[in-house]
Formats: C-alpha cells, sequence, structure tokens
C-alpha cells in the first residue's frame, strides 16, 4: 500500500510509525509531517487544506489510501473532495465526510445528535445574537459552574467554565457579539457534570466497529491540573478505572447508539471517532465528539495496538471491520510531552533539539519539529512526546521521564505529574 497521512503533528507521527512496523506499507507520504515523520516516511510540504495540492500527489505518486489525521480538513470537507472527483473517488479515505465532521465541527449539531439518539450527556440550549436575554435567563435557572461552548472549530479555545453568573451572563453576550468570530455566532450552554474524563476512541468502517484502548490526557500546562489548557500535556493508557463494567456501559449506553444513529442521518462514517466521556458515579457521560484520534492520545493507544494497522485502515475502507480480530498490547504505555517555554502564551520556534540519540528504552513521537540539514529544531509549541512501555503506570512514567531530560532545548518545559491523580 501507498499511503498518505495528512498532518504533521505527534498524532501523525504516531500514525507513520504504526503503519511503518506493516508489511504491507509500501510507502507512506506525510503532508506536511514533521522531523519524526521524515524518519519513517516521506514528508511533502503540502498545507492540511490544500485539497488541489493534495489531489496532485496522490495521482502523482499512486497512493491507494489516504488516512486524515486533524480536524481542519474533515470539516472542510477533504472526504467529499475525494468523493466528488472524478479521479480520486476510488482512493478510500480513511476519516468521516463533512456531515459526519460536523460531530466535533458543531457542538450544536453533536448535542442534538446525542439528544435524538439517547446518548447520555449534560443538558443543554443554544443560543444566538438575537437570543441573548433568553440565555441569560437559562443561565440563572443552572447550578454553577457555567459552561458556554462556541459552537464550532475554536482551535481548543471555545469552551469557557465560569463560576460566577453575572460573569457567564457577560461572557455568552460577548461570544454571541463575535469573540471568536463566527465560531461563536451560536453558542451552547451546558450543564456542568462532575466527574472523572476519560478519552475513548472508536474506529468504524460505518457497520462494524472496533473500541480502540481507552486513555486520558492531561490538558492544563501547570502540574495538578492548574492553569491553562493547551493541546495535551501528557497521556496514559490504559486508565484503570475504565474496568469491563466501565467500558460495557460506554458499548451499549454510548458507541452503539452513535453508530446507529450515525447510519439513521445516512451518515456514511469512515474513521476514527473520540468520545470524550465524563465518568460520572460510575456512569458514562459524553462531553464531546471528535472526528479524528486525539493528540496525544494517540502517542499511547497506537503503540497498544498490536493489529497490522496498514491491514485495519484497510479493512476500515473495505467495510471489513466486524471481521477483523484485533489485538492490544496488555501493557500500560505512558506519553510526557515537551514544550516550548511559554506555551500556550506565545513562545520562540527555531531552538536546537539535542539528546534525541541519548535515549533508550522508550519511543520518541515528534509534535512541533523540523529538520534542518543534520539538525532538528523546534517549529511548535507541543514539541516532543516520550512515550514508553511498561508493566504498571509507574513503570512507564519512569521511563519517559528519565528520557525527557535527555532530551534539550532551550526552554524545554513538561509536567512531571503525568498520571498523578490515577495512582
Ligand atoms: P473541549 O474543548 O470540548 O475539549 O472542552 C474542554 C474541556 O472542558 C473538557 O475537556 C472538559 O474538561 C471541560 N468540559 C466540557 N464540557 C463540560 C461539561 N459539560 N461539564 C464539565 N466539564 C466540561
Ligand atoms: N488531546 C485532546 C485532543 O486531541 O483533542
Amino acid at each position: 500500500m501507498r499511503i498518505l497521512i495528512i498532518g504533521g503533528g505527534g498524532r501523525e507521527h504516531a500514525l507513520a510509525w504504526k503503519m511503518a512496523q506493516s508489511p504491507h506499507l509500501e510507502k507512506v507520504f506525510i503532508a506536511p509531517g514533521n522531523a519524526g515523520t521524515a524518519e519513517v516516511g516521506t514528508n511533502v510540504a503540502i498545507p492540511v487544506d490544500d485539497f488541489e495540492g493534495i489531489k496532485k500527489l496522490v495521482l502523482d505518486e499512486g497512493i491507494n489510501l489516504v488516512v486524515v489525521g486533524p480536524e481542519v480538513p474533515l470539516v472542510a470537507g477533504v472526504a467529499d473532495f475525494f468523493k466528488e472527483d472524478a479521479e480520486l473517488k476510488e482512493i478510500p479515505v480513511i476519516g468521516p465526510d463533512k456531515k459526519g465532521a460536523e460531530l466535533e465541527g458543531s457542538k450544536d449539531f453533536a448535542k442534538m445528535f446525542m439528544h435524538e439518539y439517547n446518548i447520555p450527556s449534560g443538558s443543554f440550549r443554544t443560543f444566538i445574537n438575537y437570543t441573548i436575554p433568553e440565555g441569560q435567563q437559562y443561565l440563572a435557572t443552572l447550578q454553577p459552574p457555567y459552561v458556554l461552548k462556541a459552537d464550532g472549530l475554536a482551535a481548543g479555545k471555545g469552551v469557557l467554565i465560569i463560576d460566577n453568573l453575572e460573569e457567564a451572563q457577560q461572557e455568552l453576550a460577548s461570544m454571541l457579539n463575535g469573540k471568536f468570530g463566527e465560531a461563536s455566532r451560536k453558542v451552547v450552554v451546558e450543564e456542568f457534570l462532575k466527574g472523572i474524563e476519560l478519552s475513548v476512541f472508536v474506529l468504524t468502517d460505518g457497520e462494524g466497529y472496533v473500541i480502540l484502548p481507552e486513555a486520558k490526557d492531561y490538558k492544563r500546562i501547570g502540574e495538578g491540573d492548574t492553569g491553562l489548557n493547551t493541546g495535551g500535556m501528557g497521556a496514559v493508557s490504559p486508565v484503570l478505572f475504565a474496568d469491563d463494567e466501565f467500558m460495557k456501559k460506554v458499548e451499549d449506553r454510548i458507541v452503539k447508539p452513535t453508530i446507529e444513529g450515525l447510519k439513521s442521518e445516512e451518515i456514511d462514517y469512515k474513521g476514527f471517532i473520540f468520545i470524550g466521556l465524563m465518568n460520572r458515579d460510575g456512569d458514562p457521560y459524553v462531553i464531546e465528539y471528535n472526528v479524528r484520534m486525539g493528540d496525544p492520545e494517540s502517542e499511547v493507544v497506537l503503540p497498544r495496538i498490536k493489529t497490522d494497522f496498514v491491514e485495519l485502515m484497510k479493512a476500515t475502507a473495505e467495510k471489513r471491520l466486524s471481521k477483523m480480530e484485533v489485538e492490544f498490547d496488555s501493557r500500560t504505555v505512558t506519553t510526557v510531552m515537551l514544550v516550548s517555554g511559554g506555551y500556550p502564551g506565545s513562545y520562540e520556534k527555531g531552538k536546537e533539539i539535542t539528546g534525541l540519540d541519548k535515549v533508550d528504552g522508550s519511543v520518541v513521537f515528534h509534535a512541533g519539529t523540523k529538520p534542518d540539514g543534520d539538525r532538528t529544531l523546534t517549529s511548535g509549541g507541543r514539541v516532543i512526546a516520550v512515550s514508553s512501555y511498561g508493566n504498571s503506570m509507574k513503570e512507564a512514567l519512569e521511563k519517559s521521564y528519565v528520557n525527557a531530560e535527555k532530551i534539550e532545548f532551550e526552554g524545554k518545559y513538561y509536567r512531571r505529574d503525568i498520571g498523578f491523580d490515577l495512582q
């Protein structure tokens, strides 16, 4: 198989690394990729939303399968672009079409979908600019804290959780008056769900599905889950509280009705569904859907998949998933993200990364890096994810931390408490 992965972060490096283990892989291209993907495949400098550029690459290189990493090209309709193009329509895309991608691209659509198919989730109402007063009244009927969500994609910044009622009412008005541009033209006000979070990943071909290993990510910049939200500072898989009983509830109450709902909506969904869940006293509630793998969750979930990953992608494209036996590694995998100083605020790029050759016993996944001759430079906020296997979370984390210490770049920061709440 000749495969194209769209994207250029840690998730895409983990996807390329996993595919490179398969005897069925002839060649993997990554657009645009990073310094890590360049070690396992061929980077092509095409932005993720340049569909004409992607088309040319796919035809020139005889690519027979495309896997989409991030949400932006999915929400923009990359799968539809392939289906509607005479020369591309036979080439399978792993990732939903535009309508399916609305599960992530519109919080209002996702909430309506959950409501329609009886999928447990917090109660909610959606407001627009001329229903601001109704929205403010609705807030007054809720208990704090108040959850406000911009309807559209807002690069992870569109969810606000506010303790004070007046502040929440003001914030609702400011969002509906354009705080996040088009993304907050509608705002979902949602019941706050108290509990512990978990990410569940499903691979589906629209009929069959496979529940992949679950994970927990650590989103805040500061230790003890404090400070600003980031893309993710580390992750672990498995998550101890997600035992068989809990996961059975997730499958019966959430995964099955989600797949059935997609079918009822005539959404032909081939790809990953990332379900953000809250475990509330042993019962799962959906916080959000994403239509892709998580990052850094991919850096702990993909290393736990033992089944040939190219075969798994091919089975998804050919609607054969229900016949696949998928095997997982029972060991724990942890990842620790090394980030640029200042992230998630402003930070400098172009710092030389050293010590990568000293890493021993961990797998290094590159996020924001770029090759520069023989050197590797930082090129983003999240720079390197250090993933490790262990017979326990403690053992895996010890390896990730020993190796995190060996990798150096100016301003390097990482959280030293990944997994702290799962001991
Ligand atoms: P998102 O940007 O949708 O990933 O949301 C960011 C974070 O906000 C989630 O990871 C949760 O920690 C939190 N969150 C979102 N919705 C709720 C909710 N209804 N109740 C409690 N926390 C929430
Ligand atoms: N780590 C969270 C995400 O990928 O959205």
